[in-house]
């Protein structure tokens, strides 16, 4: 048998059953599969994991979008009932720091159901532990009919890409192959894709684009309700208006690997195509933001500022490079957007603009 990780023995049978999958397919089954999946297994956040997030970093990122939705929510008349969600929550740290801040909301805590859209059994129990008592969903589908004011952040990242290179104007899909005892890359056929029909334009010969199929339809159930019932959402993750080029990554211990060394045992991400996302709701969208901006917009400095005139030296350290590393340009500040979802004629969440 060949050697590696328990889930490339099950993808090299698959290949050799049905021929080269598709990156989607790869990406799907290294990051969710029920029993080697990467977050169907294991919690792989923080400085011990593979990856840090923002809220992970800081209690600010928490408390600063927290109060952001409270503010749209008063906006929009303070509903009696509305759904609070998040999809991927990871441990629950953005989600306890965004309800410890706007606990003192008046009505807001009163109003809100809880509902939290995770995937993984494994991270679903950290959330129980740190949140209590919450509705999970394995989909956006089941999420309430009401007002939603929802937040995600890395989220859209983690879903399957599919990539391809350009060729005239048709397009070879990049696979997943294997080949002695490896998993290697491989083209299609070149076949005209309708999907990327608009990329003819903006591409050259040889150019790689990504589209992940996954998105759109989240995107549209999260805006129908939003425009049907009020709310908003904020999602925030890197990428860019349109994705151009090959943004596939792999994370282990911080440090980046072969996308197909290592199949469970690494995070797979690719950068966020936010123009498909805008395409893709049926409500209003905001500017794409850069998180620096957006973030300084709802006061992070003096915030910052307010929790240092109570910390110790060592925490101090942690807590400035913190700050840098989530608005500064060269660090998250611009690589991470944020785009905010929000009915016909309401005003869009604070931080961002119409
Ligand atoms: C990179 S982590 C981000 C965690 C958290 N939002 C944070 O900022 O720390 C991605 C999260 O999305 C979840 N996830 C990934 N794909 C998912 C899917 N298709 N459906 C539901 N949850 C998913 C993961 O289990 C994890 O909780």
């Amino acid at each position: 048998m060949i050697t590696g990780t328990p889930l490339k023995d099950v993808l090299i049978d698959r290949i050799r059953a049905v021929g080269p999958i598709r990156l989607s397919d790869y990406m799907a089954e290294c990051l969710m599969h029920p029993q080697y999946g990467y977050y169907a297994t294991r919690d792989p956040l923080g400085a011990q994991g593979d990856f840090t997030t923002a809220p992970e970093m800081t209690q600010m990122f928490g408390e600063l979008l927290g109060l952001s939705l409270a503010q749209a929510w008063m906006d929009q008349g303070a509903p009696k009932r509305f759904a609070l969600a998040e999809a991927g929550p990871g441990r629950g740290t953005l989600m306890a720091d965004l309800l410890r801040a706007t606990r003192r909301v008046p009505g807001f805590h009163d109003a809100l159901e809880l509902h939290l859209v995770e995937a993984s059994p494994a991270l679903r129990r950290k959330q129980r532990e740190l949140l209590g008592d919450a509705t999970w969903h394995d989909t956006v589908d089941t999420l309430p009919e009401m007002p939603l004011y929802f937040i995600a952040n890395e989220f859209f990242d983690a879903l399957p890409i599919r990539q391809f290179i350009r060729e005239g104007d048709v397009w070879r899909e990049r696979l997943v192959g294997f080949e002695n005892g490896t998993l290697c890359y491989g083209l299609s056929a070149a076949v005209p894709q309708q999907a990327l029909a608009h990329r003819l334009q903006d591409t050259q010969e040889g150019d790689l684009v990504e589209i992940c199929e996954a998105a759109a339809p989240i995107v549209n159930e999260i805006g129908k309700r939003i425009s049907q019932h009020g709310g908003a959402a904020l999602i925030i993750d890197y990428g860019d208006w349109r994705s151009l080029g090959d943004t596939f990554q792999a994370l282990k211990a911080h440090q980046e690997v072969d996308a197909l060394d290592v199949p469970g045992e690494a995070d797979l991400t690719a950068h966020v195509d936010f123009e498909a996302l805008c395409m893709a709701t049926p409500s209003k969208f905001s500017r794409v933001t850069p998180q620096g901006v957006f973030l300084e917009r709802l006061g992070i400095t003096t915030r910052a500022q307010t929790l240092a005139a109570l910390m110790e030296p060592v925490t101090m350290e942690e807590h400035i490079a913190a700050h840098r590393r989530l608005t500064h340009p060269d660090e998250m500040g611009n690589l991470f957007k944020v785009v905010a979802f929000y009915p016909e004629g309401a005003t869009p969440p604070a931080g961002v603009e119409a």
